[in-house]
């Protein structure tokens, strides 16, 4: 197949993932007509703005890997997008990142209000945890609290929580280029980190193969941030639907500021390389998988 073909269907995979989980999180998500409503409008709200999706991409292909159906890593997925857009919805907070504009629309806190922005986010992080370990989600219950293990850890103060405290401390801070590294781990490597190993946790992987995916996860989400750090420097805010230039505004130090806009790309793209080589223990399965780190370094949005 021709790289031309490959990215086509990579594309086309992922508008399929894409358009899934905006039905099966439409779905999913709760309703209220009580007094509460507003909670349930906004994490609606938040949740099927858009965005890349790629996240439960990554849960659907690496669930594939072993034939897991996809009726129960859709509702993994969903658990996991529901946590990604809590953490969207707090970083744009004015006491966090403060800003006005995501995924092309109104931050959530500016649609509603800073309170039920707050709220919406709890209350997104909590149903991911109800989804998972609903028995429709796996029917073995060790299975559901492996998954539930897995979520809390790399959500959490070791996870992206974490990650998210250095981060607003990278801003008054002196960081180096391994510090650097650990924060990008933590606020986004960690969930990227879940999505790949929740295919692993349904499937049953081997340890070789469970290592496989973790080591994939681990260049890949890297790889992710370091990119995220290049179009926050080079891209557009209307490509981006975010704003751009946050992060030399506020003095953060990023791949981008450490190593200059060109080796952080020749980083991103080494990384992208060295992600695939990890998948060698696959089969054609994996396909989706090697694909997916072309994509990521070469994304404008
Ligand atoms: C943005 O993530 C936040 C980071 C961890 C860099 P995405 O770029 O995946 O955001 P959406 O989900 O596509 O909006
Ligand atoms: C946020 O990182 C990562 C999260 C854990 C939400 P950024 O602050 O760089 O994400 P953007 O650029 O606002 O999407
Ligand atoms: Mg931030
Ligand atoms: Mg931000
Ligand atoms: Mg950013």
């Amino acid at each position: 197949m021709t790289a031309a073909t490959d990215i086509a269907l990579l594309s086309e995979e992922m508008g399929k993932v894409s358009k899934a989980i905006d039905g099966a999180l439409g779905r999913i998500l709760p309703t209220s007509e009580g007094h509460e409503a507003q909670l349930f409008e906004a994490m609606r709200y938040a949740s099927l703005a858009g965005g890349k999706r790629l996240r439960p991409f990554l849960v659907l292909a690496s669930a594939s890997l072993f034939d897991v159906p996809t009726e129960r890593s859709t509702r993994v997925a969903c658990a996991l997008e529901c946590v990604h857009t809590y953490s969207l919805v707090h970083d744009d907070l004015p006491c966090m990142d403060d800003d006005d504009l995501r995924r092309g629309m109104p931050t959530t806190h500016k649609k509603f209000d800073e309170a039920t922005a707050v709220l919406a986010g709890d209350a997104l992080l909590t149903y991911a945890f109800e989804i998972l370990s609903d028995p429709e989600t796996h029917h073995d219950p060790l299975v559901r609290a492996e998954l539930v293990h897995a979520l809390a850890k790399e959500s959490g103060g070791h996870g992206m929580a974490g990650g998210q405290m250095i981060d607003l401390l990278a801003a008054d801070h002196e960081m180096d280029i391994g510090e650097v590294t650990r924060l990008q781990q933590m606020k986004t490597g960690a969930l990227i980190r879940f999505a790949v190993e929740a295919g692993g946790i349904m499937g049953r992987a081997t340890r070789d193969q469970f290592h496989a995916l973790q080591n994939y996860a681990h260049d890949l989400g890297l790889a992710f941030q370091i990119v995220d750090d290049l179009l926050d420097v080079e891209g557009s805010e209307e490509e981006m639907g975010k704003a751009v230039g946050k992060d030399a505004d506020g003095g953060k130090a990023t791949f981008v500021s450490l190593l200059g806009i060109e080796r952080a790309r020749t980083q991103a793209d080494m990384l992208a390389s060295q992600a695939v080589v990890h998948l060698d223990i696959f089969d054609d399965r994996a396909e989706l998988l090697r694909l997916l780190p072309h994509f990521v370094v070469n994304r404008r949005h």
